[in-house]
């Protein structure tokens, strides 16, 4: 995640004008569904479940059937335009799982939030759009771990371009210098640009960065495998538009393929076994009023595409994880397999911000209806202006230097030594889970994130309700590895670095109230990022792979869950480490690999 500047907390009138649509194809009442039988039914049309979809559905002979808790997503006009994201996962959003994370103890006991997108599209619609891969060597771990090769950066290479279609920024400029088009797909789905909107920030960022190009070198493009660097944004922007899952697996030629039927607002509950004690699952259960349990059949299989919590919940709903668990609490284990919901990576997040002397930072708009007026007005005519843009278009991926102390102290979570530790992303405006100091003003914000990190939580069921309409029990175990909070006062303290630079004089002001005592001591910047930490918004290995046979892990190298048939788990739940930068990439990629594995499954039936 990237915080942007962009609450529209003074403007709530112009959040989620709503037309209410529904496609042809998209249903939402189960009484007009035409089938109760389906080849394959997915379970959430989110990032991976929608990708899924639209590959499956290319064979005509093959019947899908996508469930999702949430609306769809046409209609909504801040799933369109790109600045406006804030108020899809603010805490008040229709739009999100009302997800909340236990009390942390080492963040001071507070409870970050981790929403997650409930809409067709899923996470993707409600997202910072960042498109960042990871680096090759968390690929090659995931092959390494798995013991499958199809798992490594240069098999995985072809999904990510069969995903991704390169697309001119907004405003058209010359981009020649901010990426290597070698590393990018141009006939694939989803849409990947460079900032559309250039902010004055943009030219400071690169100015300080080649001052000291030591610490800060510059990356062509950190999509390429070797991320180490910092260097220009890409995100999943079409022309201007958000392009979420649902803009583009879903678009018009896809929804409307006969063999495609998509039920939103249905929420599913568990999977059920071809009979009582099997192990084979063909059955989904689910609800649209949460009293009334309906049941679709999946001849071949059961996709879960749940999302990295939702998954594992519904697993644990039907029986499948730690059986002693399940027992205790009054569900029949059907399959013990422990590790559903544990294992989980979470990243922590720490942003800064101080006021800056300009008058040009995403509080133009943020903090001024007229001028959000005139800027989407803009938007609306011509696609271009401010609104286009997500939070921040400068990105650093950086490692520890080879000689600190913390890597002398700690194992290493990286995957390589061509994988970045930290993430530090650059925005002209102030974070959006700052509140605005009283007064308003300017601002520039800069986010801390250790992207490869030690530390795992857990979902788990709600032991004094396990209902399947309570939510889940989260634990993101933000700094349980002193490895995570270690680095994090090394990553901020690197951005105090940076912005000590002459470059910013005259434009970098005084830091937030909040922010000023982490400058003056190292004891003062300890109790700030504990105190201000946040999740990344990342959390991923809730249904891990491990080879096949291992007495560890939740799914197979194939996706297909251990100890039973009928379930292939399809989402960023499946992933044993979470690659070193944001987790949305990946995730269509694996979705892509993910459908070509069901695929050939099913290839010869
Ligand atoms: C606020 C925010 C900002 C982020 N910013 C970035 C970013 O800039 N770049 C990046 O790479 N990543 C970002 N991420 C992370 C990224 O979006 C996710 O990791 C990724 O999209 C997850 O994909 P998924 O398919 O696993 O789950 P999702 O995309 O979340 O899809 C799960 C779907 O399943 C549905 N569902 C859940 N439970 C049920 C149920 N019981 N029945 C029916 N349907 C159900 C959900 O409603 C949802 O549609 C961000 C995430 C958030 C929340
Ligand atoms: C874009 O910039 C590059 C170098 O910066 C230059 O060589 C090229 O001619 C420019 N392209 C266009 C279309 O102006
Ligand atoms: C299953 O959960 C119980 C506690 O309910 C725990 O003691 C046990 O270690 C767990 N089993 C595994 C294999 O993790
Ligand atoms: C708000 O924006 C309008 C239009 O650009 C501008 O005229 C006005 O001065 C701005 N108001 C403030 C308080 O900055
Ligand atoms: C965009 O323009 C159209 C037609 O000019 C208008 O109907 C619509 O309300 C505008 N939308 C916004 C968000 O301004
Ligand atoms: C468990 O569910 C109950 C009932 O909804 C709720 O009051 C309680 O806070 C939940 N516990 C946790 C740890 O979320
Ligand atoms: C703010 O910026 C202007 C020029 O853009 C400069 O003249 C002025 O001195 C700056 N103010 C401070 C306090 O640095
Ligand atoms: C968590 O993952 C690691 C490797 O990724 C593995 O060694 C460990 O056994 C896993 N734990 C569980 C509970 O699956």
């Amino acid at each position: 995640m990237a915080f942007p500047a962009r609450s529209l907390r003074t403007l709530a009138c112009l959040a989620f004008s709503l037309a209410a649509a529904v496609t042809a194809k998209e249903y939402s009442n189960v009484a007009d569904l035409p089938l109760s039988t389906y080849d394959f039914v997915i379970v959430g049309g989110g990032n991976a479940g929608l990708v899924v979809a639209n590959r499956l559905t290319e064979n005509p002979a093959w019947s899908v059937l996508v469930i999702e808790a949430g609306p769809s997503n046409l209609g909504i006009l801040n799933e369109e335009v790109p600045a406006l994201a804030g108020p899809l996962f603010a805490a008040t959003s229709p739009y999100t799982w009302k997800y909340t994370v236990i009390p942390q103890e080492n963040a001071d006991n507070r409870q970050p939030g981790i929403p997650r997108g409930k809409m067709l599209g899923g996470s993707t619609a409600i997202n910072e759009m960042w498109y960042t891969r990871g680096s090759a060597e968390d690929f090659d771990r995931f092959a390494a771990v798995t013991g499958d090769k199809g798992w490594g950066w240069d098999e995985m290479l072809p999904y990510f371009f069969k995903n991704e279609r390169w697309t001119e920024p907004a405003d058209k400029h010359n981009t020649t210098g901010q990426y290597d088009p070698a590393a990018h797909g141009t006939d694939g789905i989803t849409a990947v640009s460079l900032p559309g909107y250039p902010w004055p920030i943009f030219d400071l960022v690169m100015e300080t960065a080649a001052s000291m190009p030591d610490e800060f070198p510059f990356v062509l493009d950190y999509n390429a495998g070797k991320p180490i660097g910092l260097g220009w944004t890409q995100t999943t922007i079409n022309g201007g538009f958000r392009h979420s899952s649902a803009q583009s697996y879903l678009a018009d030629q896809y929804i409307s393929r006969p063999n495609l039927h998509v039920l939103v607002t249905a929420q599913v509950s568990r999977v059920l076994p071809a009979s009582k004690g099997s192990t084979h699952f063909t059955k989904v259960e689910f609800s649209q009023d949460f009293e009334t349990l309906h049941t679709v059949t999946a001849t071949k299989e059961i996709i879960l595409s749940a999302g990295s919590l939702a998954t594992p919940q519904i697993l644990l709903q039907s029986g499948i994880g730690n059986s002693t668990t399940l027992k205790r609490i009054g569900i029949t284990p059907l399959v013990n397999l422990p590790a559903v919901g544990q294992n989980m990576t979470e990243q922590p997040l720490v942003s800064n911000s101080w006021f800056a002397n300009t008058t040009q930072s995403y509080e133009s708009y943020n903090l001024n209806a007229t001028q959000m007026q005139i800027d989407l007005a803009l938007w609306n005519e011509t696609h271009t202006g401010p609104l286009v843009s997500s939070s921040g278009a400068q990105v650093a991926f950086l490692r520890l230097p080879e000689d600190s102390p913390i890597l002398s102290t700690f194992s290493d979570p990286a995957a390589g030594p061509e994988t970045p530790h930290i993430e530090l992303e650059f925005t002209a405006g102030i974070g959006l889970v700052t509140p605005v100091p009283a007064g308003g003003g300017h601002f520039i914000s800069v986010q801390a994130a250790v992207v490869s990190c030690a530390s795992r939580g857990t979902v788990t069921l709600n032991e004094t309700d396990p209902s399947p309409w309570n939510l889940p029990v989260i634990d993101t175990g933000l700094f349980r590895e002193e490895f995570d909070f270690q680095t994090m006062v090394y990553a901020v303290k690197q951005i105090f670095k940076f912005l000590a630079s002459p470059v910013w004089d005259g434009y970098l002001m005084q830091p937030l109230d909040a922010l000023a005592p982490a400058l003056e001591s190292d004891a003062g910047l300890e109790a700030y990022i504990r105190s201000n930490v946040i999740n990344n918004q990342h959390p991923v290995g809730t249904a891990g792979m491990s080879p096949k046979g291992a007495s560890w892990g939740v799914t197979d190298p194939d996706l297909l869950l251990k100890k039973a048939t009928g379930i292939r788990v399809i989402d960023s739940s499946v992933l044993p480490y979470v690659v070193s930068g944001h987790t949305m990439a990946a995730t269509y990629a694996f979705a892509e690999r993910g459908s070509d594995l069901v695929k050939a499954t099913w290839a010869h039936h």
